[in-house]
């Protein structure tokens, strides 16, 4: 089990494709930990530092922070942490790849796939709980009344902005895929399925059926 823990994975997959719900599953599960690009951003523009100022427009229109500034937020990051991290969201460019490939060992990555409609009903129906950071969906994983109120939905959870993640995600991060494939690295799971279904089958697929 503690070979589980020192691997370094990354988590690739569209907008919506499940990644922080699987991610969740999986540091709970493995004991990994999660580093996630996207949380890492949000937190910036919530902070209302100087560079959150500078990214906040690009993230509310679906664009892609720049490989420099991405890659400043988060070596700090990869620096304190031992062996055992899952990267999700990152690299999403091959230029991040190629940064990344420099600082850490990656031992596997898993590439969640999800069909495009699927995918947009996944974002346009999400909610996140500032105050713990789970992620709902209002019919797939509805909330309690009780903490509803106090969900938040995402600036770039509209169907618009939806669609030009997507559009940028085809162009800037489907190339990883057939890179870490020749590298022999890639590892899909079918994410079309319940989280719970999905979880099991990233369990079978990496981690021979183990569930911690
Ligand atoms: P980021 O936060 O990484 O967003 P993303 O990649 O677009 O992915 P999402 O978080 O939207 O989806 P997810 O795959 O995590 O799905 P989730 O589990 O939430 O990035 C946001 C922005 O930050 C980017 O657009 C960019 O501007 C910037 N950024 C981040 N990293 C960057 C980088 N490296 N370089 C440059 N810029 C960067 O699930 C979605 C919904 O579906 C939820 O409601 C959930 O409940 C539901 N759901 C999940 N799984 C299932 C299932 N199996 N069945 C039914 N419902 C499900
Ligand atoms: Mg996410």
């Amino acid at each position: 089990m503690s070979d589980l823990k020192n691997m370094n994975l990354i988590l690739l997959g569209a907008p919506g494709a499940g990644k922080g719900t699987q991610a969740k599953r999986i540091i709970k599960n493995y004991g990994l930990i999660h580093i996630s690009t996207g949380d890492i951003i949000r937190n910036e523009i919530n902070s209302k530092s100087e560079l959150g100022k500078e990214v906040q427009e690009v993230v509310s229109n679906g664009n892609l922070v720049s490989d420099d500034l991405v890659f400043k937020l988060l070596k700090s990051k990869i620096e304190t942490s031992e062996n055992g991290c899952l990267f999700d969201g990152f690299p999403r460019t091959l230029n991040q790849a190629s940064m990344l490939n420099l600082e850490v060992e990656i031992n596997k990555v898993l590439f969640i796939d999800v069909d495009d409609d699927v995918v947009m009903e996944r974002i346009t129906g999400r909610r996140l709980d500032p105050e713990t950071g789970n992620i709902y969906h209002l019919e797939f994983n509805p909330p309690s009344e009780e903490i509803k109120e106090r969900l938040i939905h995402r600036k770039d959870d509209t169907y618009e902005v939806a669609e030009s993640r997507l559009n940028v995600y085809r162009e800037e991060t489907e190339p990883l895929i057939d890179l870490y494939a020749s590298k022999g690295m890639l590892v899909k799971v079918d994410g079309n399925g319940t989280p719970s279904e999905v979880e099991q089958k990233i369990a079978d697929e990496l981690f021979n059926g183990v569930k911690v």
